[in-house]
């Protein structure tokens, strides 16, 4: 089946999918980015992943190039041109195109807006989840505004490279102090020896996932008690269970950290649980 693209105002076959290439994403990585999960060809919490958007644009003082609701409209289209039943939808916004220069361009530069969609293998993802993923620490090297979701991802693509390259599927990011950020495209959990699920606060240091602000819901709902603070690698390694969370693969137990076993070595009743239960606190479009 043939892909389309939206591409600053039309949907277009993706091999006629271009865009210029004094784009200023493609020059300075000036752009932020979004991607939703896509289930029953429904987009999940578009809600607050266009919130997020905006805040990044505003961040980056890139105006927002149509309304929230018209986005949401070509982001349903690319689902639909596409058949997606299950995969995910990614959204990216640079400060379009411009005579290469640092400073920003005039203001009446429109930024360039790109949709593309895929499907994901469900029963591929489910046997991830089922077996559990091994994660390879790094070096946090990355700039001080990971909160804002910014398309410059070097720093993510070498991370996540060496974790392949290790026979990994994650690398987390670790500070200097020994406490764990985040994953190049996930956050980072655990649960403690007592049972409780520690994740790290959104400062400066990690992007808000939105699977993340919604699996707060589901740990509160199973129970659970959270701490939201900084836990070092050396915790994690101890911890009971570790997992990690993203729009494109929800919840995924972590089995294995820097080659060490983290629990029974298998999936966790936590992580389990709460990737099952997940979808009961979600926004359906
Ligand atoms: N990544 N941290 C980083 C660095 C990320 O890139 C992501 C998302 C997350 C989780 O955010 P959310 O729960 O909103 O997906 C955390 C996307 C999926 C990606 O880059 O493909």
């Amino acid at each position: 089946m043939s892909r389309f693209a939206y591409v600053n105002g039309r949907y277009l076959p993706m091999r006629n999918a271009m865009v210029h290439i004094e784009d200023r994403g493609y020059q300075f990585a000036d752009g932020v980015y979004e991607v939703c999960e896509v289930r029953g060809g429904r987009l999940i919490d578009e809600r607050r992943h266009l919130a997020r958007l905006q805040r990044s644009l505003g961040e980056l003082g890139i105006r927002l190039p149509m309304s929230l609701a018209a986005l949401g409209i070509v982001l349903r289209e690319v689902i639909a041109k596409n058949r997606i039943g299950y995969g995910i939808v990614y959204l990216q916004i640079t400060r379009g195109v411009a005579r290469r220069d640092h400073a920003f361009p005039p203001p009446e530069v429109p930024p360039s807006v790109v949709v593309t969609a895929r499907s994901l293998n469900r029963a591929r993802n489910e046997a991830l989840a089922a077996k559990g993923i091994a994660v390879v620490s790094v070096p946090d090297n990355r700039w001080g505004r990971v909160d804002i979701k910014t398309i410059g991802l070097l720093p993510n693509v070498l991370a996540r490279q060496a974790a392949i390259e290790q026979g990994a599927r994650e690398a987390w990011f670790v500070e200097k102090d020994g406490t764990v950020t985040e994953g190049a495209s996930t956050n980072a959990w655990i649960v403690t020896e007592a049972g409780t699920v520690v994740t790290r606060p959104p400062d400066h240091a990690i992007l808000r996932g939105i699977t993340r602000t919604v699996l707060f819901e589901a740990i509160k709902a199973q129970g659970l008690a959270i701490e939201e603070r900084p836990f070092t690698l050396e915790e994690a390694y101890a911890a009971r269970e570790a997992f990690v969370t993203a729009a494109s693969q929800i919840v995924l137990p972590v089995v294995r950290i820097d080659g060490r076993t983290i629990g029974d070595g298998g999936p966790g009743p936590v992580a389990t649980a709460l990737r099952r239960e997940f979808h009961r606190y979600v926004e359906m479009g």
